[in-house]
């Protein structure tokens, strides 16, 4: 095995000749830069708006929003370096392609690995959550599912162990018992995973109508639980601002991340897109966009209508109007929940095998997930993959650890987009102009040499007079410190890095912005999960070693 093996690059001709520059790929071109944005924002607002929000506000209180405003900046940073990619290299892998022409193929497979996180692994949590909502939804309609069929073994067995959680409770004393074992699983989950894999398997055209019609639903639902509840803001709920701190406010970091979770998936239609080099960023960041400021405008009202320590539910939209005596909004709010996570659950559940079916052309996959369906022209075994991915676990794990799981290894490969994206060659005037006349995204470049440093002493100098404890805290090696201390301790030393490279080497700001902000965001994370991640990550390198840097098409032995 050589060791420049692992860091072969695939060329960004071959890739466009493979896939996204002519018709080479066999998916159907139908989508412009509305359908985009729509997928966009079908693939943002989901179980991070109408489940995951509730936590984040009862651990930050209304200070969440700064929250919102930290993930934003991250998000609206990696959406140019992924704009920019998606302008170079226009097909169906995203991040994962991005990473072969940057970094080379051993990064490529992580990242195509931590993907499967944010697509498959996102989607449980939203399955969960869609459940959640769905059974609100049949009791207003006098519809009682047994608890045993609407929650996780996991949630029932925890509850039954703590003794607290009526749901949990009930479903773990009246679940039927079969060889000794009780069955128990949310039923609403297992059903919508199936019906959307589905859908996805019959076709794009049809889960692109699908997809808008749902956006145009949700969009207008958001924008009527806004209205009506900005009527019940009472200004006192805003005091205190921040009642936990600042730790307080980083404790939601992996539910306010999971909400914007979504803006990369569009490029994953590369391939069916008409203008994919113009539209896909236009798409992406449209819908960034908009996302961002209903995002805000929410928590702003949500954390107005009632204090903050009311919110700590997993359905806290429902539980605000429950709580304000607005029967006909809970019923609204249900079913806008049921169809933006139905939503999102689509785009997610298209992009995993879009991502598989890219990494199977290379050869790092079996090339069964590369077969299109030769009448609905979908990658077909890929999607029913992808279901199982997502079905199975819904049977033995809970919200919480996949809510986690999928921030952590999103925000991951965020941070190898943008470090890729300062790896890409410079191109050429002439290519430049090219991509100028044809409309072409291009991010902009600002040299970083002397703006990063300065960004860098000004953040010191503003850390030590507003929380002048913050370095002798994170030097602080005390026993039990250490542990909790090391993701910070790691990002300084980025920080050390990418200063002392920006100054050498001239580096592109945005780029350089987005991955120290993805990695900021990466130090809220839990070492525990950390730990988690760290064994995916040694699992997937078993794999590659097994499979992929044998059968890697660039292999020339
Ligand atoms: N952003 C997506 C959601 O909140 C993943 O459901």
């Amino acid at each position: 095995m050589s060791l420049t093996n692992l860091f072969r690059r695939k060329p960004t001709s071959t890739i466009l000749q493979q896939g996204g520059d002519g018709d080479h790929s066999g998916l159907n071109k139908v989508l412009n830069v509305r359908d985009l944005t729509f997928f966009g924002i079908a693939a943002i607002i989901g179980g991070g708006t109408f489940s995951a929000i509730g936590n984040a506000c009862f651990s930050g209180g209304p200070a969440v929003i700064l929250l919102y405003i930290m993930c934003a900046v991250a998000c609206g940073f990696t959406a140019m370096c992924y704009a920019e990619f998606a302008s170079r290299v226009p097909v169906s892998g995203s991040a994962y392609t991005y990473a072969y022409v940057s970094f080379g193929e051993l990064f490529a497979w992580i990242i195509g690995w931590a993907l499967i996180m944010e697509y498959s692994i996102g989607n449980i949590y939203i399955a969960f959550s869609w459940s959640g909502y769905f059974t609100n939804l049949l009791e207003t309609f006098h519809i009682h599912l047994p608890e045993w069929l609407t929650i996780n073994y996991k949630s029932a067995q925890d509850a039954f162990v703590a003794n607290k959680g009526v749901e949990g409770l009930a479903a773990w004393q009246n679940a039927p018992v079969i060889g000794g074992l009780k069955i128990i699983f949310d039923l609403p989950a297992v059903v919508i995973n199936i019906l959307i894999t589905y859908l996805v398997y019959r076709g794009t055209k049809e889960s692109k109508n699908f997809s808008n019609v749902m956006v145009y639903i949700k969009l207008a639902i958001i924008l009527l639980v806004i209205v009506v509840g900005a009527f019940y803001i009472d200004i006192d709920n805003w005091t205190p601002f921040m009642p936990n701190g600042f730790s307080g406010v980083m404790g939601g970091v992996s539910a306010v991340f999971f909400a914007y979770i979504g803006f990369d998936a569009v490029s994953t239609l590369a391939e069916e897109s008409k203008n994919p080099q113009r539209d896909l960023p236009r798409g992406m960041i449209y819908s960034l966009v908009i996302c961002t400021l209903v995002f805000i405008v929410l928590a702003l009202v949500i954390t107005g209508m009632v204090s903050y320590e009311l919110l700590g539910v997993s359905d806290p939209l429902a539980e605000i109007f429950a709580l304000k005596g607005v029967k006909w909004m809970l019923f609204i709010v249900s079913i806008a929940a049921v169809v933006a996570m139905t939503s999102v659950l689509l785009v997610f559940q298209m992009g995993q095998p879009r991502i598989w079916m890219t990494m199977s052309r290379d050869g790092l996959m079996p090339s069964k997930f590369a077969e299109i369906h030769p009448k609905y022209k979908t990658p077909g075994f890929a999607t029913i993959v992808t279901g199982l991915v997502v079905g199975l676990p819904i049977f033995f794990t809970d919200e919480n650890f996949v809510l986690d799981f999928t921030s952590i290894g999103t925000l991951f490969a965020f941070v190898l987009v943008c470090g890729g994206v300062l790896m890409l060659s410079p191109q050429s005037e002439t290519e430049l102009a090219e991509r100028a006349t044809k409309g072409k995204f291009r991010i902009p470049y600002v040299n970083s040499k002397f703006i990063f440093p300065l960004i860098m002493v000004a953040a010191i100098v503003l850390i030590q007079t507003y929380v002048p404890t913050f370095f002798t805290d994170v030097f602080d090696f005390s026993e039990g410190k250490m542990a909790s201390n090391l993701p910070m301790l790691v990002f300084l030393l980025v920080c050390i890095v990418m200063t002392f490279l920006s100054f050498t080497k001239n580096l592109s700001l945005i780029p350089l912005l987005g991955l120290v902000s993805c990695c900021y965001l990466l130090t809220g994370m839990a070492v525990s999960n950390w730990m988690w991640f760290g064994i995916w990550l040694v699992l997937g390198l078993i794999f590659y070693f097994i499979y992929g840097y044998k059968n890697s098409k660039l292999n020339v032995n």
